[in-house]
């Protein structure tokens, strides 16, 4: 891990350097025929030099900040989709939903808007649902015990001393009973959007179902749902992240068939990382157009 980011590194730190010389010689000289391209480097690069210390402009750390981005964004996405899909299976309900929102709220430009994503009731519930049985690690929501006299730990268990990493046991609570009910190891994708619906069905856009959209949406962390962390330093991609995979997920059922998986293949546990298996193999087939041969 440690050599791959290196190597990232090496690779982004002539591009980065050569940004911000572009990025002074342009404020020096606003006529310049030169605009920084709309991309995260040059967001990086602007922020950096927001910041008060000088330290966060040094190139190589612009780099290593770069790292650490790409790592929480590049990598979480593609596993959330690889389990979805491995959880995929009698996706008629979820194929009807993308197509009757698509046609209801798409229409004109034929574009996916924000407003249009979070009607996808089903697909955020079967997503959730993935998410909770296929989280990144064993262990969520780290933290550095910072106070002199340590952290209290509730009962009898003792105190943690200051310096140690604490971290909240994540398959636990996402399989406990007492918070999914006895069939909790099981992959319902339409656990949370029955609650949703049930709300919508009988109360009419009040409280209820603002509530009821709120706690059940994937995008909210809990207690119960760790997936995205939890408090202050919850994942802040996470809405980004869910629109995304709905977009994917979107896409993919509009436009092919995917054969489901009968037999699951077995979460692949490293060290404390969790990870689907890699070498699976899914079917899929382009759906034919009205006219298609
Ligand atoms: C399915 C996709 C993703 C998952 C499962 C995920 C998960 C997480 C988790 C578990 C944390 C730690 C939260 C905590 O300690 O309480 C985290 C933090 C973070 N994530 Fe994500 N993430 C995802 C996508 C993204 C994306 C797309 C971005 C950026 C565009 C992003 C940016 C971050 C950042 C910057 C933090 C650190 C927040 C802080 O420490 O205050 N993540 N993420």
């Amino acid at each position: 891990m440690r050599r791959n980011l290196q190597n990232f590194t090496n690779l982004m730190l002539p591009h980065v350097e050569e940004r911000v010389q572009q990025m002074k010689r342009k404020q020096e000289d606003p006529d310049l025929d030169w605009e920084p391209p709309n991309d995260f480097i040059t967001w990086h690069v602007e922020a950096s030099y927001r910041a008060k210390s000088a330290y966060e402009r040094i190139p190589y750390v612009i780099c290593e900040r770069l790292n650490v981005m790409n790592l929480f964004a590049g990598h979480t996405s593609p596993l959330a989709l690889s389990n979805f899909l491995i959880d995929f299976f009698k996706l008629e309900a979820l194929t009807e939903e993308v197509e009757r929102v698509y046609a209801e709220e798409c229409g004109e430009d034929g574009q996916w808007t924000q407003a249009a994503l979070n009607k996808l009731v089903r697909v955020d519930s079967a997503l959730k649902e993935s998410f909770r049985l296929h989280p990144l690690g064993l262990k969520s929501v780290e933290r550095k015990v910072m106070g002199a006299a340590g952290f209290r730990m509730p009962g009898d268990l003792g105190t943690v001393p200051k310096g140690s990493v604490v971290g909240l046991p994540i398959w636990e609570v996402h399989q406990d009973p007492d918070n999914y009910g006895t069939d909790a190891a099981r992959y319902d994708p339409f656990r949370f959007s029955r609650v949703i619906e049930a709300a919508e069905a009988s109360s009419n856009e009040g409280s209820g179902l603002l509530h009821a959209r709120r706690t059940h949406a994937a995008t909210t962390p809990s207690a119960e749902f760790l997936h995205f962390g939890l408090g202050r330093h919850a994942c802040p991609g996470r809405f980004i992240a869910v629109q995304l995979l709905k977009m994917d997920i979107a896409y993919l059922l509009m436009n092919y068939e995917v054969q489901p998986i009968e037999n699951k293949p077995p979460i692949l546990f490293q060290n404390l990382a969790l990870l689907p298996q890699m070498n699976f193999v899914l079917k899929v087939r382009r759906k034919r157009r009205a006219g298609e041969m």
